[in-house]
């Protein structure tokens, strides 16, 4: 009436050890202990049997039923470890991350960062000032006159307010006069900062670029020490071999006033396209702070002019004398980038192109 018990045993066991995934094991306990199960259907017959069969029977076939239990979920835990464990394998530790994108300084920004970091180090302060100024502090504190062409509207951004003249400062000097009307000499400080002009842009000009300016007020100041500091200066950002050219020039807020030069970084002085076959490439500004500017911002001039301080020494005799004098300079930040990374066109730094800017 019944199949045998060992046999079915034997094929249920055969069949949970071949199964490989859950929903097959879930099948499997159907077929032998869902409501219409195998052993289900032998337990709910058992009154058909002889009443002497029946207890034998019935617990030969509820110890199946509870064996199979068992090995069900025993095969139920293998399978688990074992999807886990193959999972494990999916996961390869030599394969490279996912990159996380995370920028970096942009050229210009690196480039403030060395110059200032060169001064800084020899004691220089740094001082931010505005870019909206004053037309006193840009032009008339640093001895402009009022008919110089840098006053002019094609040369300046000019801001129009009611009662005061505001404009787009054209250079960084002006914080020459704020910070030297705040603070007390001795001073020595650069100023890195953003400059405009209303030039049509082209390779070599922009309406905004970077400017760092750099001064120092002390007694008895040199010319000599302006050469000091800014040799050491260009050694340093260019390299040891670098040579210098002082160029006699003008600039109304310095007397006497220099255009500076570099050998050129690319020929070593030679002559190349980058020079215009000079050997010799401009790259600042500079001079002898003018006294008409220590007047502007309240420091006692007379005293301090290098000319006048020569006389007395003659005169007097005497070489003692104290007083106030100054070095100031001012370089072009983007034209400075552009010589130290080889770069040809201004316009490549405000561009915000990342083929350009991932190169640095
Ligand atoms: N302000 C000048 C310019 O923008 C650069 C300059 C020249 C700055 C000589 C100075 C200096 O401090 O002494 O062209």
């Amino acid at each position: 009436m019944f199949r045998d018990l060992a046999d079915i045993e034997n094929e249920a066991l055969k069949e949970i050890e071949a199964i490989q995934d859950a929903s097959g094991l879930e099948k499997i306990r159907i077929k032998y202990l869902g409501r219409r199960g195998i052993i289900t259907d032998i337990m709910s017959r058992l009154p058909e049997l002889a009443p002497e069969q029946r207890p034998r029977i019935g617990k030969q076939a509820n110890d199946l039923k509870v064996k199979l239990i068992g090995f069900i979920s025993e095969r139920q835990r293998n399978l688990k470890t074992q999807t886990s464990a193959e999972k494990k394998q999916d996961l390869d530790l030599t394969l490279p991350g996912i990159r996380q994108e995370i920028g970096h300084k942009h050229p210009i920004t690196q480039t403030i960062e060395r110059i200032c970091d060169i001064f800084v180090s020899i004691g220089f302060k740094i001082v931010e000032g505005p870019e909206i100024e004053t037309e006193y502090n840009n032009f008339t504190a640093l001895n402009i006159p009022i008919d110089h062409p840098s006053r002019d509207a094609f040369d300046t951004f000019y801001l129009e307010t009611e009662n005061q003249k505001l404009l787009l400062r054209s250079h960084t000097s002006p914080v020459q006069i704020r910070a030297m009307k705040k603070y007390k000499p001795p001073l020595a400080v650069v100023v890195p900062g953003k400059v405009y002009r209303p030039d049509a842009v082209d390779a070599s000009h922009s309406f905004m670029f970077y400017q760092v300016e750099g001064f120092f007020v002390d007694e008895d100041v040199k010319f000599s020490d302006l050469k000091g500091i800014l040799t050491h200066f260009a050694k340093k950002m260019f390299g040891q071999d670098i040579k210098m050219r002082f160029r006699p020039h003008f600039f109304p807020f310095t007397e006497p006033s220099a255009e500076v030069d570099i050998s050129c970084i690319i020929c070593k002085g030679k002559g190349c396209s980058a020079c215009g076959r000079k050997g010799w490439l401009e790259i600042l500004g500079a001079g002898m702070i003018h006294p008409a500017v220590f007047e502007h911002v309240g420091y006692d001039a007379k005293k301090f002019t290098p000319l006048e301080k020569s006389i007395k020494k003659i005169g007097k005799k005497e070489n003692s004398l104290t007083g106030l004098t100054g070095f100031a300079f001012g370089m072009g930040v983007d034209r400075i980038a552009m010589l130290k990374y080889g770069i040809n066109d201004i316009r490549l730094f405000y561009e915000n192109d990342l083929r350009f800017l991932r190169q640095f």
